[in-house]
C-alpha cells in the first residue's frame, strides 16, 4: 500500500539515548479522523515517539511527514501550527492561573493559523463547555480535582485547534467513572470535531473498547497494528504484554 498523503506518515524512526534505543525503526500512519490506541509496557517508548510526533525530540533517523511535508527535527511549535497538539504524560497546568487563563495561554502557543480545524471551537468558553469545565472557568486551576485538570489538560490542547490530538495517559488515576466519561469525550473529539486522536493508556479495556485500531510497541518495536480484536489474539502481543488473550466486546 501506499502512504495516504494527507495525515501523518512516520518511516522507519528511530530514537536513541546513548546507548539505548528507545524507538527503533518504527513505520505508522494515523489518517485524518482516526481513532487510534497506543499501548505497550512500561518502557516501550510510548512517550518517546509521542515526543517526536510533537517535536519535543528530533528523532536520531527516519522520516516524519505531515500532509506530505517532512518535519523530523523540526521545533514544537512547527508541529503545533501543523495542527498536532498533545497532552503530557505528567500533568502540566498551571496552578496559580485560572482554568480559562490556562486555555488562553494554551492558545497563544500555536499563533495564528490559516489552515486551524474549523470544527474545533475558537472561544475558550465553548472549548471548557465541550470538556465539561465551564463552571470552573474562574476557579484556580490548582483547586479542581485531577480529574479536572486531565479535562483542562486536553482543552488546552484543543484550543490550539488541531487535527491530530496526542493523549499520554490521561486516564490515569481516575475512577471507573471518570474513566468512562473521558473515554466518551475522547470519542466525542473524533466524531463532533474531526480529529484524529492517538491516545495511550495502560488501561487496555477501556482502550480495547474506545478505539478503532491499536498499535503496539515493545522494547521500542512495533508489534502489532491492526484492528483491536486481532490484536488482542495476537501472540506477540500476548506474550509482550497481555499475558492471557482477551474478549473484545464488539
Ligand atoms: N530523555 C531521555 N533520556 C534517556 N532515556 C530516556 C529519555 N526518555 C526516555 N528514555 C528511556 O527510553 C525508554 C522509553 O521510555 P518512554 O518514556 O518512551 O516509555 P513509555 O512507553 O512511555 O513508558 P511508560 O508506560 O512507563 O510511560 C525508557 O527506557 C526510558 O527510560
Ligand atoms: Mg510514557
Amino acid at each position: 500500500m501506499t502512504a495516504p498523503s494527507q495525515g501523518l506518515v512516520a518511516e522507519r524512526v528511530t530514537v536513541r539515548f546513548g546507548g539505548l534505543t528507545a524507538v527503533s525503526n518504527v513505520s505508522l500512519w494515523i489518517r485524518p479522523g482516526e481513532l487510534v490506541g497506543l499501548i505497550g509496557p512500561n518502557g516501550a517508548g510510548k512517550t518517546t515517539f509521542f515526543n517526536i510526533l510533537s517535536g519535543t525530540i528530533a528523532p536520531t533517523s527516519g522520516t516524519l511527514r505531515i500532509d506530505g511535508r517532512e518535519f523530523a527535527g523540526r521545533r514544537p511549535d512547527h508541529f503545533a501550527r501543523a495542527g498536532i497538539a498533545r497532552t503530557f504524560q505528567t500533568p502540566r497546568v498551571f496552578g496559580p492561573m485560572t482554568v480559562a487563563e490556562n486555555v488562553r495561554f494554551g492558545r497563544a502557543f500555536a499563533g495564528r493559523r490559516a489552515d486551524h480545524n474549523p470544527q474545533v471551537p475558537g472561544e475558550v468558553d465553548d472549548l471548557l463547555a465541550f470538556v465539561g469545565l465551564r463552571d470552573d472557568a474562574e476557579v484556580e486551576a490548582a483547586a479542581i480535582t485531577p480529574a479536572r485538570q486531565r479535562l483542562l489538560e486536553i482543552a488546552m490542547a484543543l484550543s490550539t485547534r488541531p487535527r491530530l490530538l496526542l493523549l499520554d495517559e490521561v486516564a490515569a488515576g481516575l475512577t471507573e467513572a471518570e474513566v468512562q466519561r473521558m473515554a466518551e469525550l475522547i470519542r466525542r473529539c473524533r466524531d463532533e470535531l474531526g480529529l484524529a486522536v492517538v491516545w495511550i493508556e495502560h488501561a487496555v479495556g477501556v482502550i480495547m473498547r474506545a478505539v478503532e485500531r491499536v498499535i503496539v510497541l515493545h522494547h521500542g518495536e512495533l508489534i502489532a497494528d491492526g484492528p483491536p480484536g486481532e490484536v488482542v489474539r495476537d501472540a506477540a502481543v500476548v506474550e509482550a504484554y497481555l499475558g492471557a488473550p482477551m474478549e473484545v466486546a464488539p
